[in-house]
């Protein structure tokens, strides 16, 4: 019987596997070069963990269970919650602010679509313990940072500004806006959730689901006309006098400073239709999007100020994004991105036994092949730190040549009859020259060239 693999999970062949660590190997660098600490966590986690904090969605996306001592267990959908219980286990002992990233591999029992699978990997960044203040030069640095960061690995892949945009809005404006319409604060969360769903869906459909929830058509034109307004100053215009707008504006403008002295406003734009679909979100949010292109986010994030809190720890605030691998793939692919940048295994040496002799040892006692002689040399060629390999199929001279040239071999090392003086042929697979040098010679001299 064939067993196929698990819907909306994937195989990694080799061709799979070097994307999936040119993209891994790219999150990690980067972070790295920004100041991130590496850290992980469990891939089970209790169930309350995320029906606490992570909002509905992810709820009904959870791969939950019993295990046998009848606790309820979930396999991680994302890592924030984790990354909270973890900074609280340690808060007093940890230096702030905490800037740290992670590359999990996650589940979601998604409907697997175009970039949404039900596992995937997704690069993290997180700056823990930095408020957004800003009366302080700095105090928006943290949010500033988060999407630098994110729009540094993205330009190191090759998309620039004219393929991506980053989409940024605020759950505070939002918020004050709500409230402002009749929304009462219990009900933020519920709306977020409603709100978000709406580049998921056509227009019409949108709307007769804001009527459908709010039963008021009236809040639902204010609602569709506040997420379409292009520019702060006409949402500030039409909100009046009202603290809470004020500090969420004066926050996005100085954010949006912030990225432009690191210059990389040439990505921004202000879109209050974002709203993130995740419950723990506070202030700045933001998405990353493909131009011209029907695909969904490549990753998102945001403020999230009172998820350390709300697991049980101190008032310590929080910013961070998540992008997962399998957008960013098909996007890269349709930008003809990826196939340049992969790179293709090579080997430094492929070592071919290729003559019909046997070889006295020095002692003149043992005898050795030259299928011995090559074994050994490759074993000290591997232990000097060369990539070296031979061949199991063939003992003819052409065939193994030819499987060195599909192993991508820079040099070809022949234990022929020569041997029998100790000698090699060396062949340079890229010109074709050859070399005939004493075996111990040539390993004094790659020894220093290493
Ligand atoms: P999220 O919006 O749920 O946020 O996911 C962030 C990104 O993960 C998405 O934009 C997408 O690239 C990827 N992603 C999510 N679900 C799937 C899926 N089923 N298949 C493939 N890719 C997926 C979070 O997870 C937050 N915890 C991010 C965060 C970190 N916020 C603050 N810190």
């Amino acid at each position: 019987m064939k067993i196929p693999p698990v819907k909306g999970t994937r195989d990694f062949y080799p061709p799979e596997m070097a994307i999936r660590n040119f993209i891994i190997d790219g999150w990690k660098a980067v972070s790295l070069r920004n100041g991130f600490e590496e850290y992980d966590g469990p891939i089970l986690e209790h169930l309350q963990m995320y029906t606490q904090k992570s909002g509905d969605e992810i709820v009904e996306q959870l791969f939950s269970f019993k295990d046998r001592g009848d606790r309820e267990l979930a396999i991680r959908p994302e890592i924030t919650p984790t990354l909270a219980r973890m900074v609280n286990q340690q808060i007093n002992s940890l230096p702030k602010p905490i800037k740290w990233f992670s590359v999990p591999r996650l589940c979601r029992a998604e409907r697997p679509q175009k970039g949404r699978l039900r596992e995937f990997f997704q690069w993290n960044i997180d700056i823990i313990g930095i408020e957004a203040d800003t009366s302080h030069p700095l105090g928006m640095m943290a949010d500033a940072e988060i999407i630098f960061t994110t729009l540094d690995f993205l330009q190191y892949t090759g998309l620039t500004e004219k393929d991506i945009v980053v989409k940024v809005s605020s759950r505070k404006l939002l918020a004050a806006f709500l409230k402002n319409i009749g929304i009462a604060e219990k009900d933020l969360d519920l709306m977020y959730a409603l709100l978000d769903k709406k580049p998921k869906m056509p227009p019409d459909t949108f709307k007769a689901l804001l009527d459908e929830k709010l039963s008021d058509r009236d809040k639902t034109s204010k609602i569709l006309s506040f997420m379409e307004t292009d520019s702060l100053s006409k949402i500030e215009k039409s909100l009046g006098v009202n603290p809470e707008v004020d500090e969420a504006i004066e926050e996005l403008l100085e954010h949006h400073r912030l990225l432009n002295e690191m210059d990389v406003g040439k990505f921004y734009k202000f879109d209050p239709s974002i709203v993130r679909g995740l419950a723990y979100y506070t202030g700045i949010v933001f998405e990353v999007h493909a131009l011209g292109s029907e695909l969904r986010a490549i990753c998102g994030g945001g403020r999230y100020d009172n998820l350390l809190k709300d697991f049980g720890g101190p008032d310590i605030p929080a910013v961070g994004m998540g992008m997962g691998d399998c957008i960013l793939e098909i996007f890269m692919r349709e930008k003809d991105l990826l196939e340049d940048q992969i790179e293709k295994p090579t080997l430094d040496y492929f070592v071919v036994p290729a003559g019909v002799m046997t070889f006295d040892y020095e002692d003149g006692t043992v005898k050795s092949t030259p299928e011995d002689e090559a074994i050994k040399l490759m074993a000290q060629l591997r232990r000097r730190g060369f990539k070296a390999d031979f061949s199991y199929k063939s003992s003819d001279l052409k065939k193994q040549l030819q499987e060195a040239s599909a192993k991508n071999a820079k040099y070809c090392i022949i234990i022929g009859d020569e041997f029998k003086d100790n000698n090699l042929i060396i062949k340079n697979m890229t010109t074709g020259q050859q070399e005939t040098i004493k075996k111990d010679e040539f390993l004094k001299n790659i020894n220093k060239s290493k």
